[in-house]
């Protein structure tokens, strides 16, 4: 059957404006600079192990799906890992959501009530957006890591007030000014929601975290680790209070209308939980890169960032298409940042430093980019 006109319309336009998008495999033997494997867990297999069977064996007749876990989709394994998840991020309880994208989702669109406020980040992600969107509290953002913009909407806000943000922010690598956040939010009486979704197994001497490491967790209303980054498998859990986990089993849609995860699914969370706490020699050498690319010159602004996500402001989507083809064709698999993924006129590459990336690696991009 034809499509509407209109989606054809809207893809032309995509493709006027060199914005469309395509599906691509990866190539094989190109240097990774754009995977979320921020550690090597997915690389070197860490995952696995022989008594994978057994633990699943053990804990559900079949390693598939058997229905939502409000009806026949909850088992043992799920609510073991919960508690480990919550030990290891030293709170009350975590929820298991199927992806960052549902955790945000449920959380953002159940928990902010009519009459609430929500107040979040510019950059925040698009989960984040989508899940404000579903709310039927008031919204409004603040302007990026702008602790005075925020004060300003927190005067003018009603309701319980919820602020939202990340402590990495996915396309600019910064830090959230977390501590300033804290205490603006214990002023107004605001519950801070974070995303920890490029901090978890990154950032803290065991890779728990921004909040965590910087021992704000009973000062944070909920945090949200995803496991598609750095743990290198799937899925999230929003980490809070009992009352938290319980009502959002109760009123979260993407959590009650949703066909669990399997178990094999879950037991790589609960792998990833035992390998990346002990991974600190991975993030050492991480955070070498890191150093290594800010403190060399290259021939485009480059944004200051403490994170494995690196950013080379290049503008226009034909002029960082052509960059990003140019490395790529050199081995280099850097991946171009395009509108209206970003705002007009911040087009960027994208570089992803991983800790099994060498530094001679680097060096060659670094090269490349002069
Ligand atoms: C900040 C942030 N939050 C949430 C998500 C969504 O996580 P997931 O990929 O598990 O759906 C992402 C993924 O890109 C992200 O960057």
């Amino acid at each position: 059957m034809n499509s509407p006109g209109s989606l054809i319309n809207k893809l032309n336009e995509r493709k006027a404006l060199n914005a469309y998008r395509q599906l691509r495999l990866a190539q094989p033997g190109m240097v990774d600079f754009c995977s979320n494997d921020y550690l090597g867990i997915v690389k070197e297999g860490l995952l696995t192990n022989n008594n994978k069977q057994s633990i699943l064996d053990n804990h559900t007749l079949s390693s598939g799906s058997t229905g939502s876990r409000l009806l026949a989709g909850n088992y043992e394994l799920i609510e073991e890992t919960e508690n480990t998840i919550a030990t290891f991020h030293n709170t009350e309880a975590a929820l298991i959501f199927n992806s960052g994208y549902d955790a945000n989702v449920g959380l953002l669109s159940s928990v902010p009530q009519k009459g609430d406020t929500i107040i979040y980040d510019s950059l925040s992600h698009a989960s984040i957006r989508d899940g404000i969107r579903l709310s039927f509290a008031q919204a409004f953002s603040f302007m990026h890591n702008d602790v005075k913009d925020l004060e300003k909407k927190l005067q003018h806000a009603n309701g319980n007030i919820y602020v939202v943000t990340e402590s990495v922010f996915s396309m600019d690598g910064d830090l959230c000014p977390l501590q300033e956040l804290v205490t603006l939010c214990e002023k107004y009486g605001a519950y801070l929601i974070i995303d920890e979704a490029h901090a978890t197994g990154v950032i803290g001497e065991r890779g728990e975290g921004l909040v965590q490491q910087e021992g704000f967790q009973n000062k944070v209303f909920a945090h949200v680790h995803t496991f598609g980054k750095a743990c290198g498998c799937h899925g999230a859990a929003i980490v809070g209070s009992l009352d938290l986990r319980d009502y959002l089993i109760n009123f979260a849609r993407s959590f009650i209308y949703s066909t669990a995860l399997p178990a094999h699914a879950v037991y790589f969370i609960q792998r990833s939980y035992e390998v990346f706490p002990s991974m600190t020699t991975e993030r050492k050498q991480l955070q070498l890169l890191i150093e290594q690319f800010q403190k060399t010159t290259i021939s485009y602004e480059k944004l200051a960032s403490l994170t494995p996500i690196q950013v080379v402001m290049v503008p226009g989507n034909e002029t960082v298409k052509k960059l990003a083809n140019k490395l790529q064709k050199s081995g280099m698999d850097v991946r171009p940042i395009l509108y209206p993924t970003v705002p007009k006129g911040k087009e960027r590459l994208r570089i992803v430093l991983h800790s099994f990336n060498t530094s001679d690696e680097l060096q060659i991009l670094i090269d490349a980019l002069q």
